[in-house]
């Protein structure tokens, strides 16, 4: 099998690293969700997860590079610049958090050891996980494209930050995900299927839950008590406005056997986004 063969994208689709700096001092001291504490907690606790997973996703990419050629190498090097600009620039918003204030430092640690534990499960294992992981930001990212309500209130550079990085994430939804089925182009579908399974099962209860804890340890360091924290977390990501569970259906796409990100094709969407942005300022 090609590489072609496991690539589905529109056939004119295009990866365009856009290195564009937003200025986030308006987040600065502030609930810059709209006024919002608890979406405000759960943007931040984002935001704080990606610099350290889309380094690990860079790399687990950047492991399988010799097995690559053609267009899958070229979107492979689009992948990794534009997730290299996106950490930059969730650097940039995490540094408006007050680590005096917040437990950063603790939130970052248990972090950091969790993703060395899966480094050192091997290139596969980091692949495996990148590509779920791809799968929940390019559910989040499309309904971002499409999601005024979450945006009201919120500062516009802030707002163009999320909407920029949104873009990229349903740019390059398929490029780990193609990758992978490449550097397993020798197995059968059913080891293949049951790793997909297998590694989204582990990745939502980990992504969850993580996400769920920090949100709840900001929102606590404000002065909130645990359970009801831990309650207007959960109300925010599966209730209302159901950060989470507004992209069920598509979540459930991931476990059938011949799935493909591209199965989805928002390109229309896209390139009413694309347009917004500023023209490509990186090769
Ligand atoms: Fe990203
Ligand atoms: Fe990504």
């Amino acid at each position: 099998m090609t590489p072609a063969d496991t690539m589905r994208a529109p056939a004119d689709h295009t990866i365009t690293p856009r290195d564009i700096r937003f200025d986030t001092t308006a987040s600065h001291g502030r609930p810059w969700m709209g006024g919002d504490p608890v979406a405000t907690a759960v943007f931040n606790a984002l935001s704080m997860t990606f610099p350290d997973g889309e380094r690990l996703f860079m790399d687990a990419v950047r492991n399988y590079r010799d097995q690559l050629s053609g267009k899958l190498l070229a979107e492979a090097r689009a992948f990794i610049a534009q997730e290299a600009i996106h950490s930059r620039e969730h650097v940039g918003l995490n540094a408006g958090l007050d680590r005096g204030h917040y437990p950063i430092d603790a939130i970052e640690t248990e972090m950091r050891s969790r993703l060395e534990f899966l480094r050192g499960r091997g290139p596969m294992a980091m692949l495996g996980v990148t590509i779920a992981l791809e799968h929940f930001t390019a559910m989040m990212a499309d309904m971002f494209l499409d999601a005024p309500d979450f945006w009201a209130g919120v500062p516009e550079d802030l707002v163009r930050l999320w909407q920029w990085h949104a873009m990229e994430e349903s740019e390059h939804k398929a490029v780990a995900f193609d990758v992978w089925r490449e550097a397993t182009r020798d197995w059968s579908p059913v080891k293949r299927y049951r790793m997909r399974v297998r590694i989204m099962v582990i990745s939502t209860i980990f992504f969850t839950s993580n996400i769920c804890r920090y949100s709840a340890k900001l929102l606590m360091a404000d002065g909130m008590g645990s359970w009801k924290a831990h309650l207007s977390v959960l109300n925010y990501l599966f209730g209302k406005p159901g950060l989470f569970r507004k992209s069920w259906t598509a979540y459930w796409d991931w476990f059938r056997p011949n799935f493909h990100p591209w199965d989805h094709d928002n390109s229309d969407k896209l390139n009413r986004w694309r347009a917004t942005f500023a023209p490509p300022l990186a090769a």
